[in-house]
C-alpha cells in the first residue's frame, strides 16, 4: 500500500493513494480545512503559504504551494494553526505583530508569522533575510520587522520544540510502512543513489523531483501530469558536502541554503550570491543538482560553479562520468544528459580567493538575475596567469566569456588591459531583450562588471549595499 505519513501540528497523519504531485497547500486547505495557510501566487513567490517543516536536521520554512505531499513523508509539519500554544496562548511573534501593528488586511500575516516563528526558533536576527520571501501589500515592512525584533528576547515556547522530540518517538515502523520506496501511486522514493540509479534506468522517461521549485510550477501553473516520478529528498548520500583533498564535493541533493551556509568560509562571494537566490523558503527546498539539471540560462548556480572550474559528476546505472560543468550546457534547455542519467554531484576547488560573483536583478531579494557575472582571475607577479569568467543571462545557456578571458591572459593586470578587453564581450555574447533587461543593457552591464571586478580585487569599495558620499 502506498502511504505518506507525517506529523501535522503534532498529530500523526497517514494519507493513502494520493496523487503524487498533490501539493501540501491544496491538501491542507481542501482536505483538512486548515485555511490559515493562504494561496497567493501558487508559485513560490509570495510566502503566503509558508509552513514549518521539521526533520532530524531541524526546522525550516517552506512554501506549501510547491511542496508535494510525498516530500513531507516522515517529517513534521506545523501550519499557522499550530503556532499558538495548545491553550491558545499567542506565540511571542504573534503577540509582537499585534503590539506593533504588523497586520492590516491580514492576508500575508499567517505566512509572515510562520516565517518569524521559524526564525525565532532558530535564533535568527537577520530578519530582512528571513522575511525576504514574504510579501505584504498593505503594511510596509517596518512594523513587521519591528515585531520580529521585539520578539527576539522572548524564550522559545515549549510547543515549538515539540516536533523534533515527537518525530523521534513517532516510530520508524509507522512512517516507513507500505511498499518499499512507494509513498503514492506512481511515485518512487529511493533512499540511496543505487536504488535511484536502478529505478531510473528502468524508467528513463520518469520525472525526477528534487526540491520541486521548478517542477512544482509545472504542476501548479502548467497543470502537467508528471507520473511516474521519483522524489529525491530521501536520497541521503546525494545530500553530503565533503572535503576531498583540494576539492569540495557537493551532492546534487544539497539544498541551496545548506550550500550557502557551507560556502561562507571558503567562497564568501558565492555564499553572498546564494543569499540573493530567491528566498529562505525557496533556498530551503531548491537543490544545486536541480539548479544545474534544469539548464536555465538565468540560474545563479552554474555561472559561479563554471568560474570555479567545477566538474559535474553524472551517473547512469552503475556508470559514472565526469565532465567540465560548462560542457554540460549544449544549447538552450539542451543538456548533455542521457536517458536514465542523473546529476550525482559537482566538485569545486576548496579555495578560490579571487572568485567574485555579481548578480544584477530589478529587485534585490527574491528576483531572478537579469545578468549574473562570475569572475575568477589569477594574477601571478602582476600578470594574468589564468582566467575563468562565466555569465548567466547573456546567452541561451550559462556560458564562459572565452574571448574576454583570452584578452586578459598573459597581460599585465591593470586598467589598460581591462579597457582593452571590454570590446571582447561583444564577441562572446549576443544577449537578448526580454522583460528583465534589454540586450544593450545586458552587454553594457557585463562590461561594467569586469571593471567592477578589477576595482574589487584592488580593495576598492564596490558593494551595492554601501553608498559613500
Ligand atoms: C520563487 C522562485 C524563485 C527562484 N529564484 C531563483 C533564483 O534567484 N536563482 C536561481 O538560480 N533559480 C531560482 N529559481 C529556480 C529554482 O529554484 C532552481 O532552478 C532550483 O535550483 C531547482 O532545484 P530543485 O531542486 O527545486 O529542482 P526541481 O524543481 O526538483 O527539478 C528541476 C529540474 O531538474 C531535474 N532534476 C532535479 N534533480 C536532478 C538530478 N539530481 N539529476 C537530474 N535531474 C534532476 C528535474 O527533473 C527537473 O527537470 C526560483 C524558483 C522559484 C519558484
Ligand atoms: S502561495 Fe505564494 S509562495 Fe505559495
Ligand atoms: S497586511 Fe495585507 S498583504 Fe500584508
Amino acid at each position: 500500500m502506498s502511504e505518506i505519513a507525517f506529523l501535522l501540528n503534532g498529530t500523526p497523519v497517514r494519507i493513502v493513494g494520493v496523487a503524487p504531485t498533490r501539493t501540501l497547500l491544496d491538501w491542507l486547505r481542501e482536505n483538512r480545512h486548515l485555511t490559515g495557510t493562504k494561496e497567493g501566487c501558487n508559485e513560490g513567490d509570495c510566502g503566503a503559504c509558508t509552513v514549518m517543516v521539521t526533520d532530524a536536521e531541524g526546522a525550516r520554512a517552506l512554501n506549501a504551494c510547491i511542496l508535494m505531499l510525498p516530500q513531507i513523508h516522515g517529517k513534521a509539519v506545523r501550519t499557522v494553526e499550530g503556532i499558538a500554544g495548545p491553550d491558545g496562548t499567542l506565540h511571542p511573534v504573534q503577540q509582537a505583530m499585534v503590539t506593533h501593528h504588523g497586520s492590516q488586511c491580514g492576508f500575508c500575516t499567517p505566512g509572515f508569522v510562520v516565517s518569524m516563528a521559524v526564525g525565532h526558533l532558530n535564533g535568527r536576527h537577520d530578519h530582512d533575510d528571513v522575511l525576504a520571501g514574504n510579501l505584504c501589500r498593505c503594511t510596509g515592512y517596518a512594523p513587521i520587522i519591528r515585531a520580529a525584533e521585539a520578539a527576539e528576547a522572548a524564550p522559545v515556547p515549549d510547543w515549538m520544540r515539540a516536533d523534533q522530540k515527537a518525530l523521534a518517538s513517532f516510530a520508524l515502523a509507522e512512517i516507513s510502512s507500505g511498499d518499499r520506496g512507494q509513498t503514492a501511486p506512481g511515485a518512487f522514493r529511493p533512499s540511496n543513489s543505487d536504488e535511484l540509479a536502478d529505478w531510473y534506468l528502468q524508467n528513463p522517461d520518469a520525472t525526477l523531483i528534487a526540491g520541486a521549485t521548478d517542477v512544482g510550477l509545472w504542476v501548479t501553473k502548467q497543470l502537467r501530469d508528471l507520473a511516474p516520478v521519483a522524489f529525491l529528498n530521501g536520497v541521503s548520500d546525494l545530500q553530503q558536502i565533503e572535503r576531498r583533498g583540494d576539492a569540495i564535493a557537493i551532492g546534487a541533493g544539497v539544498t541551496v541554503e545548506t550550500l550557502r551556509a557551507a560556502m561562507v568560509g571558503s567562497h564568501p562571494s558565492f555564499a553572498e550570491l546564494l543569499r540573493r537566490y530567491a528566498s529562505v523558503q525557496v533556498r530551503n527546498a531548491a537543490t544545486i543538482g536541480g539548479n544545474i539539471a534544469n539548464g536555465s540560462p538565468i540560474g545563479d548556480g552554474p555561472p559561479a560553479l563554471i568560474a570555479l572550474g567545477a566538474v559535474l559528476h553524472l551517473r547512469r546505472g552503475d556508470e559514472m562520468r565526469a565532465i567540465p560543468l560548462e560542457d554540460f550546457f549544449l544549447d538552450y534547455r539542451k543538456q548533455d544528459r542521457r536517458a536514465g542519467e542523473f546529476v550525482a554531484a559537482v566538485t569545486i576547488p576548496a579555495s578560490a580567493p579571487d572568485l567574485r560573483c555579481y548578480k544584477l536583478s530589478k529587485r534585490f531579494d527574491q528576483d531572478i538575475s537579469a545578468v549574473c557575472g562570475c569572475f575568477n582571475v589569477t594574477v601571478t607577479e602582476g600578470k594574468v596567469s589564468a582566467a575563468r569568467i562565466a555569465f548567466g543571462g547573456m546567452a541561451g545557456i550559462p556560458k564562459r566569456a572565452a574571448a574576454v578571458e583570452a584578452a586578459l591572459v598573459g597581460r599585465a593586470w591593470n586598467a589598460t588591459t581591462i579597457a582593452a578587453a571590454l570590446p571582447a564581450f561583444a564577441q562572446d555574447f549576443t544577449p537578448m531583450s526580454d522583460m528583465r533587461a534589454s540586450a544593450a543593457y545586458r552587454l553594457e552591464a557585463a562590461t561594467n562588471l569586469l571593471t567592477r571586478y578589477f576595482h574589487d580585487l584592488t580593495g576598492a569599495p564596490v558593494t551595492v549595499l554601501e553608498v559613500e558620499a
